[in-house]
């Protein structure tokens, strides 16, 4: 499976932090938010990814994560010119995706879900599968609903009068279908391609997968100043409970086998001095002595 992760948008609502760098490129806690979503599709073993941002930000992504290889993995960048929707990523991406099943990722949505994504790429079998999470405010989401057995009846984007608690969270499995669904459609009344449109065109066919994210795993989005105040806290919290970092692309990489323990040291001994690249070492002193284990 082929990833993409949109990093787009003007990121209004952080003004005026996103006058000097991209909603993506801010830090939640000890990383730039973009390297959350990128190691959710990693650590699913996904390692050909399209990232799409503006034209204005591409330079600064590109300064960040180059080609990739670094890292075991492959980056191509395309760009979004106007915010018209996040079903657009896939005509932009239309080449890079050539006919390949495609995770979608948004770029600001921070996920520690455990096995629930690599499960969801593992057993993909076609048709789309998106994700369910229980929320407070649901009328800011995409939501779905479900009948007495737990299948999905209906899609709403931003209702309203939510029909259900749960939203559908930024992060996508589509088959190839999905470049032709995108094509078809109209922009909604906020102009936008709408990928809740998308995931309805799915679930009149009948493709429709909804997985059920449970009760504890954690979805935030970091959108704006106190949900962006809100992730960096849960991250700093996590991470210094449990002397293991959250959202690292390198520990990632070195776990799925992207990188070698000998390219992971490289890497690490040439990082700056600082509590980033102690952990890392840390790590691969660890693998040294013990193996990678299932952490
Ligand atoms: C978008 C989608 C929405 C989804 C949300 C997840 O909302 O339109 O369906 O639930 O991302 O973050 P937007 O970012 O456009 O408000």
């Amino acid at each position: 499976m082929k990833g993409i992760l949109l990093a787009g948008g003007t990121g209004s609502r952080l003004y005026p932090l996103t006058l000097v760098a991209s909603k993506h490129l801010q830090a939640v806690y000890d990383k730039p938010m973009v390297y959350y979503p990128l190691t959710v599709l990693m650590a699913a073993g996904i390692r050909d990814i399209c990232l799409i941002t503006t034209p204005q930000d591409q330079a600064r992504f590109q300064t960040l994560l180059g080609d990739g290889s670094a890292w075991g993995i492959r980056l191509e960048y395309r760009t979004q010119e106007k915010p018209t929707g996040i079903a657009e990523a896939f005509l932009i991406a239309e080449s890079f995706i050539a006919g390949s099943p495609v995770a979608l990722m948004l770029g600001d949505n921070i996920f520690f879900a455990g096995d629930a994504f690599p499960r969801a790429v593992r057993d993909f079998q076609g048709g789309a599968t998106v994700f369910a999470y229980h929320v407070n405010d649901p009328e800011r989401y995409g939501v779905v609903e479900f009948d007495e057995k737990g299948r999905a009846v209906s899609l709403e984007e931003k209702p309203a009068v939510p029909k259900s608690n749960f939203a559908v969270p930024g992060a996508y499995l589509y088959d190839p279908q999905v470049v032709e669904i995108a094509r078809s459609l109209k922009p909604s009344a906020r102009g936008e391609l709408e990928i809740t449109d998308v995931n309805k065109a799915y679930l009149a066919q009948g493709h429709l997968q909804v997985v059920r994210m449970s009760r504890g795993t954690v979805w935030l989005d970091a959108g704006t100043s106190s949900s962006l105040h809100e992730a960096s806290s849960y991250v700093e919290t996590i991470e210094k409970r449990q002397g293991m970092k959250l959202g690292c692309p390198e520990e990632a990489a070195l776990r799925r086998g992207f990188l070698s323990l000998e390219a992971f040291e490289a890497l690490v001994a040439a990082m700056p001095n600082c509590e980033y690249r102690e952990y890392l070492s840390d790590l691969a002193a660890e693998v040294r002595r013990v193996g990678l284990t299932a952490a």
